[in-house]
């Protein structure tokens, strides 16, 4: 028997949608502000840097969208649990969340890495993405969306980076077991593998990297949004995307 063809499923939509997004005052996380706040999705940003998050909220506002900046560490449990209620109180709900906030450390091997730096990254990358997360579950509801952004890291070593691999190692385990967790609730769970990105973090990794081989900040949240816009019976679980130069 011929299987029944079907008409092709409608995208879902961005318009109206609220989105929080850690980290969105410049790089990857301002790139997918930008690009949501171009679909029509409302914004909560944050970040450490109030000036440069005002700013980044100011920016936005052009495209007529709602953009709240609320200013929150990651790492700071009472923060996150404030954003968190600013978020609830202001918009009854969230439809997406980017874990994105992340630092790295100047490449430094194992016998010579202060823990200070090892304790910084994990408490960033990972320990935060814990925490916001958990913090933002329940404003979650069926069809909503959580992308962590993780990095190549995530399934490769770069020596010299122990911590940052390490956190986002651990990142990806945490993100795959919420995946399984949330799959009957209907919430995606999406893991951005992302290459090399010409952002600032790698004024703190490797000043001197090969900037014109990176892609830009824009080139991954055109990804991101795309795999947003899925239709809602399916989910791009993985998104691995890298510069076509390969890597670095
Ligand atoms: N660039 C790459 O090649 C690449 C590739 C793959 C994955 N990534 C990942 O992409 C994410 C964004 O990095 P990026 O490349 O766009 O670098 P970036 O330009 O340095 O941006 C990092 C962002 O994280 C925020 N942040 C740092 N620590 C924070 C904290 N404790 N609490 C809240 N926000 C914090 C920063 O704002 P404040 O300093 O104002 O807090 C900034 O907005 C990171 O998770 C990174 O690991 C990057």
């Amino acid at each position: 028997m011929p299987t029944k063809r079907r008409s092709a499923p409608a995208l879902a939509h961005l318009r109206e949608k609220v989105a929080l997004i850690t980290g969105a005052n410049r790089g990857i996380g301002l790139a997918i502000a930008q690009a949501l706040a171009s679909e029509g999705c409302n914004l909560i940003i944050t970040a450490r840097d109030e000036p440069t998050l005002k700013k980044t909220g100011r920016e936005l506002a052009r495209f007529n969208v709602r953009v709240l900046p609320l200013i929150c560490d990651v790492r700071d449990p009472v923060a996150v649990k404030v954003l968190l209620a600013a978020v609830e109180r202001q918009f009854h709900g969230l439809d997406i969340l980017i874990n994105n906030s992340g630092i790295a450390h100047p490449s430094q091997n194992v016998e010579q890495l202060p823990f200070e730096s090892w304790l910084e990254v994990i408490d960033t990358n990972l320990n935060g993405l814990f925490l916001v997360t958990q913090a933002a579950l329940p404003l979650m509801k069926r069809g909503s969306a959580i992308v962590n952004n993780l990095s190549i890291a995530a399934k490769r070593v770069f020596p010299g980076s122990s911590a940052y691999n390490a956190s986002k190692h651990g990142a990806l385990g945490f993100t795959n077991t919420l995946r399984e967790e949330l799959r009957s609730k209907g919430i995606r769970v999406i893991a951005l593998v992302a290459g090399a990105t010409d952002t600032e973090i790698w004024n703190t990794l490797w000043p001197q990297a090969p900037r014109g081989k990176m892609m830009s900040s824009e080139t991954v949240a055109v990804a991101v949004v795309n795999a947003l816009k899925l239709p809602l019976e399916s989910t791009m679980e993985e998104l691995v995307i890298l510069p076509t130069a390969g890597t670095l």
